[in-house]
């Protein structure tokens, strides 16, 4: 059954997932807290995202950078002047918007994000002020970076940017990667982090946030073998829907093609942003986004970002608003290594055999609220008798067991907790004495606990207990000294 978002916002509220921050004061627009719940799926989420694009690989480094950085880091990476929105105020009541947002919202396409056509659109179409329905101003530039003041004198001299996004670390740590990195190319650095943008309308639950966790990764080859990766064939198989620029002004629909054949009809920049691509759609279909909820859109000239040569989003159709980007994959080239040589004066290059090669970036970057937006959206399972629960692979679980004796009384509760003791050491796991043992299944399944343990009459007699399937409800029994081999075993074959 479909899922409204009005369902989701209010279980992730009520069993502790996300919900908006500082409520007691009329919460804060665009910035939101995990609950007990959400900080467990958050951490396995990020954990695997680590996992299959760091640990599992041999040419990724890590780097958990600071937030602030020395300004210049902003000025020369051109952020200062281009990290910008469009915006539009309205002559009457002065109420700020993005120009792009309100167009869409009208469900009025735009195959051209320029100052110019945006506002050529909002007046072909009358937009007019979503509040009071004034006359709108012309689009004008309006910087996403927070800004803060370091030290004890607050004026120009002391402003400092939160950062909007963590890869410049990434380019400005650059030189010490190249030896971490052994003088070899390519190598990707990859970082998480909170980063800040000051969106003009935090909207759609926590999909368009203020503050928000980022996933990134900057992959740098040696420009003069982009098309020359080795682990194509990883990937090349991958189908999916692919609407490049070209369908997009047609108005056409995406395509749907192996990323091998879409790099062959020469759809991606080089074979490495095409194997970017494909990766990350492996990564989802893993974590449990079936891949026909997905599909690759490639940005339009006007939409790119200042440092993209060719950008494509993944998108996931979320049922209550439709497709929108949770990762963008962008092939960054130089611009920023060149940027921050002429800034800081730096050699930022590879030496490679006798040459001095300032490599390329792909740079897969996630947002890690709407990866795990995605996921719950994805994993929200709602049967026709009104059962509810979250269908999450045990590794994004939160709590892998749930431990239940039958009856709320001894010595149930007592065998109850030698179970919880035992479990506990391996699983993330809880014990549930509190309300009726339906209830404290149904309260399991709405978070995606994957398994319920029962402490029942016959665990007393010869020590075994139920397992229960929250996706089936089924059961098994097993003995206590078998629980914890049995419940490895479950979480390795699932699928
Ligand atoms: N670093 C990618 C982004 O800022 O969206």
């Amino acid at each position: 059954m479909t899922i409204t978002l009005e369902e989701l916002v209010s279980l992730c509220k009520r069993r502790g997932i996300i919900f908006p921050s500082s409520e007691i004061y009329g919460g804060f627009a665009g910035f939101f807290d995990y609950g007990p719940v959400g900080v467990e799926i958050r951490k396995n989420l990020l954990d695997w995202w680590w996992d299959f694009f760091v640990r599992q690989r041999d040419d990724v480094l890590g780097l958990y950078p600071a937030i602030i950085m020395n300004p210049r880091v902003w000025i020369a990476s051109g952020h200062v002047e281009r990290f910008i929105d469009w915006i539009v105020e309205c002559k009457n009541c002065h109420g700020l918007y993005r120009a792009d947002e309100l167009l869409e919202e009208k469900g009025i396409k735009i195959t051209d994000y320029s100052p110019e056509a945006l506002s050529k659109l909002i007046k072909e179409h009358n937009v007019r002020c979503p509040s009071c329905g004034g006359e709108l101003s012309e689009p004008r530039k309006f910087n996403l970076m927070m800004e803060t003041y370091i030290g004890p004198i607050k004026d120009e001299t002391s402003i400092a940017y939160l950062r909007p996004e963590t890869a410049q670390a990434m380019f400005v740590n650059f030189k010490l990667y190249v030896t971490y990195a052994r003088n070899r190319l390519p190598f990707g650095i990859a970082a998480f982090g909170k980063v800040f943008r000051n969106e003009i309308s935090p909207r759609g639950f926590i999909f368009r946030c203020r503050e928000f966790e980022i996933a990134e990764i900057e992959y740098f080859i040696d420009p003069e073998r982009a098309n020359d990766c080795p682990y194509f064939h990883e990937v090349d198989k991958i189908i999916v829907k692919i609407w490049t620029k070209e369908t997009q002004k047609k108005g056409e629909e995406p395509k749907e093609m192996s990323i091998g054949d879409a790099y062959n009809d020469g759809v991606f920049s080089n074979m490495w942003h095409a194997y970017w691509v494909g990766k990350s759609l492996e990564w989802f279909s893993q974590i449990g986004i079936s891949l026909e909820h997905l599909r690759v859109r490639e940005h339009l000239e006007t939409e790119l970002a200042h440092y993209a040569l060719q950008t494509f989003d993944i998108e996931y159709y979320f049922p209550f608003m439709g497709w929108k980007e949770i990762e963008g994959i962008a092939n960054r080239t130089d611009y920023d290594l060149k940027h921050h040589m002429k800034f800081s004066k730096e050699k930022l290059y590879v030496p490679l055999s006798g040459r001095k090669v300032i490599p390329h970036c792909i740079e897969p970057s996630w947002g890690v609220e709407r990866t795990f937006f995605a996921v719950i959206t994805e994993a929200y399972t709602k049967t026709s008798d009104g059962r509810v629960f979250l269908k999450l692979h045990p590794k994004l679980a939160p709590y892998i067991a749930g431990v239940y004796p039958l009856l709320s009384r001894e010595p149930f509760i007592t065998k109850a907790r030698e179970v919880h003791k035992l479990l506990k050491k391996k699983f993330t796991c809880y014990l549930d004495v509190s309300g009726s043992i339906g209830r404290r299944y149904a309260r399991a399944d709405e978070i995606g606990v994957s398994f319920g343990i029962t402490i029942d009459h016959q665990t007393l007699e010869d020590d075994t207990v139920t397992i229960r399937f929250r996706d089936t409800r089924e059961q098994i029994r097993v003995k206590i000294s078998d629980l914890v081999k049995t419940i490895e075993e479950l979480i390795e074959k699932w699928e």
